[in-house]
C-alpha cells in the first residue's frame, strides 16, 4: 500500500528536520526517536552523508519511515527514491517538482509562504502543505487567515517552531503537524545522547492535536 502526504503529517505531531554530518548517527538516531514514538523522519539533502543516512535507515530501522527534506527538483526527488526515501519534503513549490514526485509515486510535502503558491500546489492536486518558513513568514496568524479562503488546506508549519511555540500551533484546525530541527540537536548527535534524543522525541509525541483526538 503506499504511502499518502496525509499518512506522513497525522503519524506524530512533529516531523524531525534531520541534518547529518555523520552518516553513522543515522541509525542510532532513528532507533532512539522511534523509541520515542516518532517514525516519520525527514534528512535533509544538505550534507553529502544525507543519501547514505537515508539507506542505513531504511535498510536497518524497519519501524522509521524516511523521508528526504529540502528537495528542490525532480534530481533530488530521484536520488531520495533509490536511496530508500519513501516521501519528499521541500523548502517551496514548483508544478516541475511536483510532476516529477507524481511520476515517480513519491508523496510529496511542499513549502509555501504565500496565497498564490497554495494555489499553484492545488493546481496540482495538493492538499497537504508545509508552511515555510512558518514562524519567519506570519506564524499562527497567518494560518488563521489562511482558514477563510483555503480552509481545505492543511498545514505543517516549519521554519522556527520549537518546543515551546509547537502546542499553540497544533491547536489550529487546520495545522496537521509540525516540523522542526529541535528533535535531533547537533549537540546530542555529537556526543551520542540518544537517550536524550528519545526523550526530546517522547515529549513532542505527547503534544496534543486536539481536532484529530
Ligand atoms: C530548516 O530549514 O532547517 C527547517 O525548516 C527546520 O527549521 P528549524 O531549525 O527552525 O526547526
Amino acid at each position: 500500500v503506499s504511502l499518502s502526504t496525509l499518512d506522513v503529517v497525522r503519524d506524530a505531531p512533529v516531523i524531525p528536520v534531520i541534518v547529518l554530518h555523520d552518516a553513522g548517527h543515522a541509525v542510532p538516531l532513528a532507533q532512539a526517536l522511534v523509541a520515542g514514538g516518532i517514525r516519520m523522519l525527514e534528512i535533509t539533502l544538505r550534507t553529502p552523508q544525507a543519501l547514505d543516512a537515508m539507506r542505513a535507515i531504511a535498510q536497518e530501522v524497519p519501524q522509521a519511515v524516511v523521508g528526504a527534506g529540502t528537495v528542490r527538483g525532480g534530481a533530488d526527488a530521484e536520488a531520495a527514491l533509490r536511496a530508500g526515501a519513501r516521501f519528499v519534503v521541500s523548502p517551496g513549490f514548483t508544478p516541475t517538482l511536483a510532476r516529477s514526485c507524481r511520476e515517480l509515486d513519491l508523496p510529496l510535502l511542499p513549502g509555501v509562504a504565500t496565497a498564490g503558491e497554495i494555489m499553484a500546489a492545488q493546481d496540482e492536486g495538493l492538499g497537504v502543505l508545509k508552511f515555510f518558513p512558518a514562524m519567519q513568514a506570519g506564524g499562527a496568524a497567518l494560518l488563521k487567515a489562511w482558514q477563510g479562503p483555503f480552509g481545505d488546506v492543511l498545514f505543517c508549519p516549519t521554519g522556527g517552531v520549537q518546543a515551546d511555540n509547537a502546542q499553540a500551533l497544533l491547536e489550529l484546525g487546520n495545522v496537521a503537524c509540525v516540523g522542526g530541527s529541535w528533535l535531533a540537536p547537533a549537540r546530542a548527535l555529537a556526543a551520542g545522547d540518544w537517550q536524550a534524543i528519545t526523550n526530546l522525541a517522547r515529549q513532542a509525541k505527547a503534544l496534543r492535536r486536539p481536532h484529530f483526538e
